[in-house]
């Protein structure tokens, strides 16, 4: 009672409402609106929403610099220090490695397991380290390295800006910081399939109680705006394309897999946004549809490659 008296007269309520304003300013802004308005109905549970099953894992096992840094191919030079944040188990790390031999490459990871195999695998080149460290918290000093790389991690954080920022900190004046983000709300396919509206339906809605925004493409220039670092970035976009049968029934197999997977099944049911036997009658629906004649499916990323002033 003291208490509520104390804080609607007194200054503590302004206090109060200053703190939150400052916590919050540099996050809330237009963007930010449509996802809060999402957040507040679902129950929220901080998780990454794709897991680091059998299917992802092999997602993630394709990745190139060709094929998911094509905005930063050109500046990779032997000698760099490289950071690759939320480097998963690095098959996109590993090419970075390999173009700036001898210059080191650090990984960080939030995930332990999937870090300390890739950093036992025997095969790992001697140039690359992986490392258990939450983006938002890096355990480096300011100014550490030349480039400093992350590809799709921002979607699934709830502070993507305390990200941005951290990045920008352990990149040394003059260095790039480069970002790519995909955007699922843009993804398309055809013929028209209800499965995929459902898949993307499901996965936005997952993603956003589980903190995440997987709407994040459209996002970048507005989070690299409120950080200050816009006046830096150059722009650009890439697809990930899946033209015909074998394509397309892959990829569709793949999101049917992840779909049915006991993690995000889990989340999803956490969430109230599907339950087992809706999510496989999604998974049904990808799978025939990507048997159905002339299939083809896309998902727009956008990038940003960051020049720090010197
Ligand atoms: C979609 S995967 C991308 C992996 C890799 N960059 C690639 O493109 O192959 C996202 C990764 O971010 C990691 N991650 C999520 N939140 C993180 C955080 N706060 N700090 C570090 N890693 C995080 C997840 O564990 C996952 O490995």
């Amino acid at each position: 009672m003291g208490q509520r008296r104390g804080l609607g007269r007194s200054g503590q309520w302004a206090q109060m409402r200053a703190v939150t304003r400052r916590v919050t300013a540099p996050t809330w802004g237009p963007w930010r609106a449509g996802r809060a308005a999402v957040a507040v109905r679902l129950p929220r549970v901080e998780a990454y929403v794709h897991g680091h099953s059998g299917a992802v894992a092999k997602a993630h096992s394709v990745r190139t610099v060709a094929n998911s840094a094509p905005h930063l191919a050109g500046r990779l030079r032997p000698g760099l220090r490289v950071l690759d944040a939320g480097s998963a188990s690095g098959a996109l790390t590993r090419d970075l490695a390999a173009r700036v031999a001898p210059g080191r490459v650090t990984a960080v990871d939030l995930a332990p397991d999937v870090v300390a195999q890739a950093q036992a695998d025997p095969a790992r080149p001697s140039n690359l380290e992986f490392r258990v460290a939450d983006v938002t918290a890096l355990p480096f000093g300011d100014a550490e390295f030349d480039v400093v790389h992350m590809h799709q991690v921002l979607h699934h954080l709830s502070e993507p800006l305390a990200a941005i920022r951290e990045l920008a900190r352990v990149a040394r004046p003059g260095g790039i910081v480069a970002l790519r983000e995909a955007d699922y709300g843009a993804a398309f396919w055809f013929p028209p399939a209800p499965a995929w509206q459902a898949w993307r339906e499901c996965f936005q809605l997952v993603g956003r109680a589980s903190g995440g925004e997987l709407d994040a493409g459209r996002r970048l220039r507005a989070w690299l705006d409120a950080a200050g670092l816009t006046a830096f970035a150059q722009f650009s976009g890439s697809l990930w394309t899946y033209p015909g049968l074998a394509p397309a029934s892959e990829i569709a197999a793949s999101w049917a897999d992840r779909l049915t997977e006991a993690h995000f099944a889990g989340l999803a049911a956490a969430a109230g946004v599907a339950d087992e036997s809706s999510l496989a009658a999604t998974a049904k629906g990808l799978i025939e549809w990507g048997r159905s004649p002339a299939p083809f499916f896309a998902i727009p990323h956008v990038e940003a490659l960051i020049q720090l002033p010197g």
